[in-house]
C-alpha cells in the first residue's frame, strides 16, 4: 500500500501565539495512524518555533519554497541547506500562488525540485490548470507539461521520495472543490504520465489533492484510488478541520 500524505501549508498566516495554540492542539489531537503522514508547511520565521515544538512528535514540519541556489548573493532567499538546519523534511515546490504572484517558470520549479533533493528534503510538487485552461479543454496539456518539466530535469528517480499534489487553481482558498471524480481523472493521468517512465516508482507516489479540502469533502476525495491525500490551505489552521481532515486519510 502507498503511504498517504495529508499537508498544512499555512501560506502567509500564523502568529507566535497563534502556532502555540494550534501546534498544542494539533499534538493533543493528531493521533498517529499507519500508512500516514502528517506535516506542517509553514512560513520561513515559524521554523524555528515549529521545530521546537514539534520535535519527537509524529507531526513533520516543512517550508512552502526555497531557493534553487545553495547559497549566495540571493538577497532574500531561503537554501535548501538552511531548511535542513530547521529539521525540515518536506518543502512545497511550485505552488500556483508561486508560480502566478512570483513568476515562477516550469524550470525554475524543476530547480528547486532538485535543490530540495539535494539537500535530503521531500518536495510536493504542485501542478494545476486555471479555469480558463480547463474551460479550453487544455487540462491536461497544462498540467502534463508542468509536472513532465520536472520529469525530464530530475528524472523519474527523484520521485521515489517526493510527492506531487494536484491542485485546480480554480479550486484553491475559492471553496470550490474539483468533484472526486475529476480529481480522480486528473490523478490517474498523473500517475500514468509517471507509469510510462517507472511502473513501481508511479504505483508507490503520493498524488495529493488540494483545492478547497474540508472535513466535510475530505473522505469523498480520499477514498478514490489515485487520490492519496491532500495539501490543505485554510482548513489546516483551524485544528478541528485538519484534524478531522488527515483522519478521513486513515
Ligand atoms: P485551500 O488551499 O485549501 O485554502 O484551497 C490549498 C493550497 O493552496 O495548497
Amino acid at each position: 500500500m502507498r503511504r498517504r500524505l495529508v499537508a498544512g501549508n499555512w501560506k502567509m498566516h500564523g502568529s507566535l501565539a497563534a502556532n502555540e495554540a494550534l501546534l498544542a492542539a494539533l499534538k493533543s489531537r493528531l493521533r498517529q495512524v499507519d500508512g500516514v503522514d502528517c506535516a506542517v508547511c509553514v512560513p520561513f520565521p515559524y521554523l524555528n518555533q515549529v521545530a521546537g515544538l514539534l520535535s519527537g512528535t509524529h507531526i513533520a514540519w516543512g517550508a512552502q519554497t526555497l531557493s534553487e541556489h545553495d547559497a549566495g548573493a540571493h538577497t532574500g532567499e531561503v537554501s535548501g541547506a538552511m531548511l535542513r538546519e530547521f529539521g525540515c523534511r518536506y518543502v512545497i515546490v511550485g505552488h500556483s500562488e508561486r508560480r502566478s504572484l512570483h513568476g515562477e517558470t516550469d524550470q525554475q520549479v524543476a530547480a528547486k525540485f532538485m535543490a530540495a533533493q539535494r539537500w535530503g528534503l521531500v518536495p510536493i510538487l504542485c501542478v494545476g490548470e486555471t479555469l480558463e485552461q480547463r474551460e479550453r479543454g487544455d487540462t491536461q496539456e497544462v498540467v502534463g507539461r508542468q509536472f513532465e518539466a520536472v520529469l525530464n530535469a530530475a528524472g523519474i528517480a527523484g520521485f521515489a521520495s517526493a510527492a506531487l499534489a494536484y491542485e485546480p487553481v480554480w479550486a484553491i482558498g475559492t471553496g470550490r472543490t474539483a468533484t472526486p471524480a475529476q480529481a480522480q481523472e486528473m490523478h490517474e493521468f498523473l500517475r500514468a504520465l509517471a507509469a510510462k517512465r517507472d511502473r513501481g516508482i508511479a504505483q508507490e507516489l503520493a498524488i495529493l489533492y488540494g483545492g478547497s479540502v474540508k472535513p466535510g469533502n475530505a473522505k469523498e476525495l480520499f477514498t478514490r484510488a489515485d487520490v492519496d491525500g491532500g495539501l490543505i490551505g485554510g482548513a489546516s489552521l483551524v485544528a478541528d478541520d485538519f484534524v478531522a481532515i488527515c483522519e478521513a486519510a486513515s
